[in-house]
């Protein structure tokens, strides 16, 4: 059974970079570092309350990631779940001939670990990992949200059930963009599935040019966002001001994914309106 969003990953040039953002500037801890010579990568987990942040640094050229770092540059990769048994959920996944990268689990930076094919995920490349016994784990909130981008909900819905076990519990009607954002728990953070509700919706633009999948962003709910837009311009960061989100009562500000090794990092503050 999946129980929690395990990991996001971001493939980067250099971890090391990336570790003066992430670990230096956000303050967070460092779980795991690790060269997998059989995958040509460097893997960093960073936690994050319940989640982590894994970098994956390409230490070779002859690999699939650092194909991706290649033409796509420093940016998302993949968004990994836990179990607690990965080979039932490979069986399970088997038995409704879900596609597959991995048939068979193998040791990643996580634990036992499987790639799900993005085709049967609408475009989202999704790691399942069942981690040692004895690995970092917080039961703090970590992520607030991700997003995926759909072009159709019921479909979507429909795929996240049957191959995550996740459901759609709350649907939001964003009428301003022409979209709706349907939320789905998992732990203490929600996966948006984002989707259009008309064809001229800036959403549906997107997904034709880009396809379905996953954003490239990830939102932490803050108590205090403008002490935190100070925190991150002193660093010598440019954030905007916070400012009315998508969300209702909500404002947010975003460090871009150029500044963030290609994770943009939004900070949401709840109960506010600007
Ligand atoms: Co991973």
């Amino acid at each position: 059974m999946i129980d929690r969003l395990h990991h996001v990953a971001v493939v980067v040039k250099d971890a090391d970079a990336a570790l003066k953002f992430y670990r230096d500037v956000m303050g967070l801890q460092v779980t795991a570092d690790a060269v997998l010579e059989d995958q040509g990568v460097r893997g960093v987990l960073l936690a994050c309350g319940e989640n982590e942040i894994e970098l994956i640094q390409p230490t070779r050229d002859d690999t699939g990631v650092a194909r991706y770092l290649a033409s796509k540059g420093e940016t998302l990769h993949h968004i990994c779940f836990r179990t607690d048994d990965i080979d039932a959920e490979l069986a399970r996944l088997k038995s409704l001939d879900v596609q597959l990268v991995d048939e068979t689990p193998r040791t990643g930076l996580a634990g036992r670990i499987a790639f799900i094919h993005p085709k049967a995920m609408h475009g989202v490349l999704v790691e399942l990992a069942q981690p040692p016994a004895d690995a970092h784990a917080s039961d703090a909130k970590g992520f607030d949200h991700m997003a995926a981008m759909v072009a159709d909900l019921p479909t979507a819905s429909a795929t996240w059930k049957r191959t995550l076990g996740l459901d759609v519990t709350n649907d939001i009607d964003i009428p301003a963009r022409q979209m709706g954002i349907a939320q789905v728990p998992v732990g203490q953070m929600i996966v948006e599935l984002i989707y259009p509700k008309a064809p001229e919706s800036p959403i549906a633009e997107r997904i034709a040019q880009n396809g379905e999948g996953m954003g490239t962003s990830v939102a932490f709910e803050v108590q205090d966002i403008d002490a935190e837009i100070a925190r991150y311009r002193a660093a010598g960061y440019t954030l905007p001001d916070a400012a009315t989100g998508p969300l209702p009562v909500s404002v947010t500000s975003t460090i871009s994914a150029d500044q963030a090794f290609g994770l943009g990092i939004q900070l949401i503050q709840f109960g506010r309106a600007s």
